[in-house]
């Protein structure tokens, strides 16, 4: 009787020590798991799973080893789409410029007669790499972009709708009013992403909020600068590029994307609100600038937001039925600081293209006066009301998926000090942090 007595403790003890090792396994399982989708976006794999189970590697070496990956690049895409990502408009330059490739393989444009091999020539093109040449009907040929003189009448630019159709316009030196239709995809695309790969850019390279955000340097594929030359200014103002603005568009690449300067001529731009698929997606300078008030400042537009108390509009161009509205008692409280951010983008249309005769693009940025987009998202990054705090609660909430407000206070202060060093100090830190860790 008395020997019944041990099998039985042995076992409770057994099954106590196997559930406290079960319990242990599922709180490094649901670690893994954790940590993996938030710095992959995907679960850890079988292996990494045994390995990390039996011991044979630490969680500092998989994040390590994750940080350097592929994966990893495709979370940190992700976390600037869903900053300022747009849908895809499939936003390409025009039909009416986009050549198409007849049974002979000569490209022709729609709205001109067709042509033989005798009435085509090789020539240089803009998307070709120097000394290449393509095949083309010679009635697209002529160097005429537009006719007449601007501004008086029997003015005409090439560029406009139905136009090039007439026999003195063509597509200009190196086909620079027409692009190949079978690339408008990837013009789509390419500006499509351009945001979510301008952060990776700027994340992987250590970049600022300012370089990021508020410079004068453009990051993409050749395809989509042509896409913003075409779209916000050689249509419907007319005109081909300054030959320096053709120097940049060729010097990036077709298949990757490269570093060169906004067009010097035409309008000042900077990143994001000048972005094609910004601008057809907030089309309109109020919603322009309450986008960048909920993404960078985590707010709404709100009185706060006007923070010298301003009461005036300095915008002279500013029409009167918005400074009537906007100066209404019960209207001002958010309109004097939403217009006066929004008037530096005056001149914009709702399609992202330029005025032809550019209105004052003066406005009032959290307490300082100034011009244009840059000024504007300049102003959001060094005086924009909680726009670190706001930065360090997007990556925390993000990678954590819990809410910024149950983060203890000193966590959150740590979070928001890395915030000031950029945004690969800032998401590395919070995805290295022990607080993340602790998550489960
Ligand atoms: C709480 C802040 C707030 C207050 C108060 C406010 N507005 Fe606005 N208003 C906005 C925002 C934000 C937008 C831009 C919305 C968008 O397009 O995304 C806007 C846009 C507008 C527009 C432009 C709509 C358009 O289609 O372009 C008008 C007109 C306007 N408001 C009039 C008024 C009037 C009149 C009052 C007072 C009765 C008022 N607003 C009070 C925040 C406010």
């Amino acid at each position: 009787l008395k020997r019944g007595g041990a099998p039985l403790a042995f076992l409770a003890a057994v099954l106590a020590a196997g559930a406290a090792a079960a319990r242990a396994d599922v709180r490094g399982a649901g670690q893994l798991r954790h940590m993996s989708f938030a710095v992959n976006d995907a679960p850890p794999s079988a292996e990494e799973a045994r390995r990390f189970a039996a011991g044979e590697v630490t969680m500092d070496e998989l994040v390590a080893g994750w940080l350097a990956g592929e994966a990893h690049r495709g979370r940190i895409r992700r976390f600037f789409h869903d900053l300022f990502g747009t849908q895809d408009f499939g936003v390409i330059s025009a039909e009416h410029v986009l050549l198409r490739k007849n049974a002979l393989g000569i490209y022709k444009l729609p709205d001109k007669p067709d042509c033989g091999a005798a009435e085509s020539s090789a020539v240089p093109a803009w998307w070709l790499e120097p000394g290449q040449t393509v095949k083309v009907c010679n009635n697209i040929l002529s160097p005429v972009v537009e006719y007449g003189e601007r501004g008086k009448p029997g003015y005409a630019s090439c560029t406009d709708a139905n136009r090039i159709a007439e026999p003195r316009c063509g597509c200009g030196p190196d086909l620079i009013l027409c692009a190949p239709k079978e690339s408008s995809a990837d013009m789509a695309q390419d500006a499509y992403v351009e945001f979510a790969e301008r952060g990776l850019h700027m994340y992987e390279n250590g970049r600022s909020w300012l370089e990021l955000l508020a410079s004068d340097q453009f990051y993409g594929t050749r395809w989509e600068y042509y896409l913003l030359l075409w779209r916000g200014w050689m249509s419907p103002a007319g005109g081909a590029p300054v030959p320096a603005d053709v120097e940049r568009l060729r010097s990036l690449p077709l298949d990757r994307r490269g570093l060169t300067r906004y067009p010097e001529s035409g309008p000042e731009r900077a990143p994001v609100v000048n972005g094609i698929n910004f601008m057809f997606q907030y089309n309109n300078f109020r919603s322009r600038v309450r986008i960048l008030s909920e993404r960078l400042l985590c707010q709404p537009i709100n009185p706060a937001l006007n923070t010298d108390g301003i009461q005036s509009f300095v915008n002279p161009d500013l029409k009167d039925a918005d400074r009537s509205h906007g100066a209404k008692a019960g209207c001002s409280a958010c309109h004097h600081a939403l217009d006066n951010l929004g008037s530096t983008l005056l001149g914009w249309d709702n399609q992202g293209t330029f005025a032809l005769a550019p209105p004052s693009q003066l406005g009032h940025a959290f307490g300082q006066t100034g011009t244009g987009p840059r000024f504007l998202m300049r102003s959001f990054v060094e005086r924009g009301p909680g726009f670190r705090q706001c930065m360090a609660r997007r990556a925390w909430e993000t990678f954590s998926g819990l809410p910024w407000a149950e983060l203890p206070p000193t966590d959150q202060r740590a979070f928001e000090a890395m915030a000031a060093d950029g945004p690969r100090a800032l998401l590395r830190g919070v995805l290295t942090s022990s607080a993340l860790r602790r998550v489960r």
